[in-house]
Formats: C-alpha cells, structure tokens, sequence
C-alpha cells in the first residue's frame, strides 16, 4: 500500500487528452495566452507554470480568500496574472524578480492585462526583498518559484509571515527529479518539504515536477 501513489509509468494523459481537458474546464483566454507566450517572445527561458498549475493557483487562493499574496520568481507574470485574478477588489500581490529583463517584461504583461494596480513587481533578490516585505503581512499565501537552493530559507520566512489558514506553495518540489540526490538544492528543497510538513497541513501534487501545497495550521493548536 506505501507505493499507492509511486506507479510510475502509468500516464493516462495524452496530449489530446490534456488539450481537451483544458478547453473544456478553462477555455481559451487572449490575455493568459499572450502571458504564456512572453517568455519565448522576449527570449527568456520557458519556465512558466502550465495553463492548469495557474488555474489551480487561481482556485487555491479562492477557496482561501487569499487577498494578500506573495510569489517568490517572477518570470514574465504568468503565474503572477492567474493568482492576481484571483484577489477580491482591494487585494494585492507582491511578486519578486530579480533579473531586471524579467521584471520588465512582467510589467508589460502585467499591464496589458489591466491589473497593474493590483500587482507590485518588487525588482530584487528575494532575500534582500523579503525581510522588508514582512511589514505588509501577514499574507494569505506565499508561492515559491525562484532559486530551488533557497527554498529552505523562503519556506521559513513564509511560515513567519502567513496567517493561520494561509497558504504556501512551491513549484519544482521534485527538483528536476533530483530531489534525493546529494547535491545543496535537493537538501534545501526536502528541508522545505518537512519545513510544510511540520506546520502545514499539506500534500505534494504530482504535477510535472511536483508542486507542494500547504495549508498553515494554528502554531498553538
Ligand atoms: N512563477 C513564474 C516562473 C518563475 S521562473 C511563472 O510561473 O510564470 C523563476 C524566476 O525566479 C526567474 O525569472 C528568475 O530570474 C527568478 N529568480 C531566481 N532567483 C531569484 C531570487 N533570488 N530573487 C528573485 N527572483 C529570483
Ligand atoms: C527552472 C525553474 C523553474 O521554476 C521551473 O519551473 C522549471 C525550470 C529552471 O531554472 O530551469
Ligand atoms: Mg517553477
């Protein structure tokens, strides 16, 4: 039974498969596809979430009434556009980049979309950036999604900074599939892990390369 959710190898979703799933439950959407397309516009490296992993953000930060919300890795604001869709009016997302290209770009498509009063794209090293972010918390929910080597730190900050019933996330929990190897990220990537597992209720969903979720429980109950 431990193996329940390990029988690798078995993948029910073909291409058309996914194709058709999407369509149906979230149809085609010109500003989020036009977000989904800036990385290769710009030249930037295609590592933005899928149209499903940003729908579930979307649905996560709902069921929470998340109305205060970090992301950690900005990228050229995809993610970034789904979680903003999200807020009720009056809400906000801080999200952090610090490549200044990225950052540029995400304020284009940040802009485009109409949401650019919602959303402040804070230009920095999230280690430099988050200590001072504290100020405007506690938040709603935090999403990692930057350097895989400081997970660990981000994690932490996160749990300081969240409310009860608040929510992190953190993409790429698989490492690649490097997750258990011997190397520093895999190391601050599992401290991540128990880090959730210790104060959140939480769960790992086999996306692609994995991406955690937790729910943070009362620190005294
Ligand atoms: N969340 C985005 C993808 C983020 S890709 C999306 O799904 O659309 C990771 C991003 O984190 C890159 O743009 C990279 O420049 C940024 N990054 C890496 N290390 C960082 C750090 N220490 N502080 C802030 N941003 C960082
Ligand atoms: C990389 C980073 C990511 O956040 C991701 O989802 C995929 C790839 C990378 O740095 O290569
Ligand atoms: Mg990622």
């Amino acid at each position: 039974m431990a193996d329940q959710d390990s029988r690798a190898g078995e993948r029910y979703a073909t291409a058309q498969i996914l194709d058709y799933t999407a369509r149906t439950h979230h149809p085609a959407d010109p500003a989020l596809e036009r977000a989904f397309e800036a990385p290769a516009r710009h030249g930037m490296p295609e590592i933005q979430l899928g149209p499903a992993e940003g729908r579930l953000l979307e649905l996560l930060l709902r069921l929470v009434n998340a109305h205060k919300v970090v992301e950690i890795g900005t990228l050229a604001g995809y993610s970034a556009l789904w979680m903003a869709r999200a807020l009720p009016p009056g809400g906000h997302l801080w999200t952090i980049e610090s490549d200044p290209t990225h950052a540029g770009v995400a304020a284009e498509v940040i802009g485009e979309a109409g949401l650019g009063d919602r959303v402040s794209i804070i230009r920095g090293d999230a280690a430099e950036v988050l200590p001072k972010l504290s100020d405007s918390g506690p938040f709603c929910a935090v999403f990692v999604d930057a350097d895989k080597a400081r997970y660990d730190a981000y994690g932490r900050w996160a749990t300081e900074n969240l409310r009860t019933g608040g929510l992190l996330i953190g993409d790429n929990a698989y490492l690649f599939g490097r997750l258990l190897d011997d190397v520093v990220e895999a190391a601050a990537m599992r401290r991540f892990h128990e880090e959730m597992a210790k104060h959140y209720r939480s769960v790992c969903i086999p996306t692609p390369d994995g991406l955690a979720v937790g729910l943070r429980v009362d620190p005294e109950a």
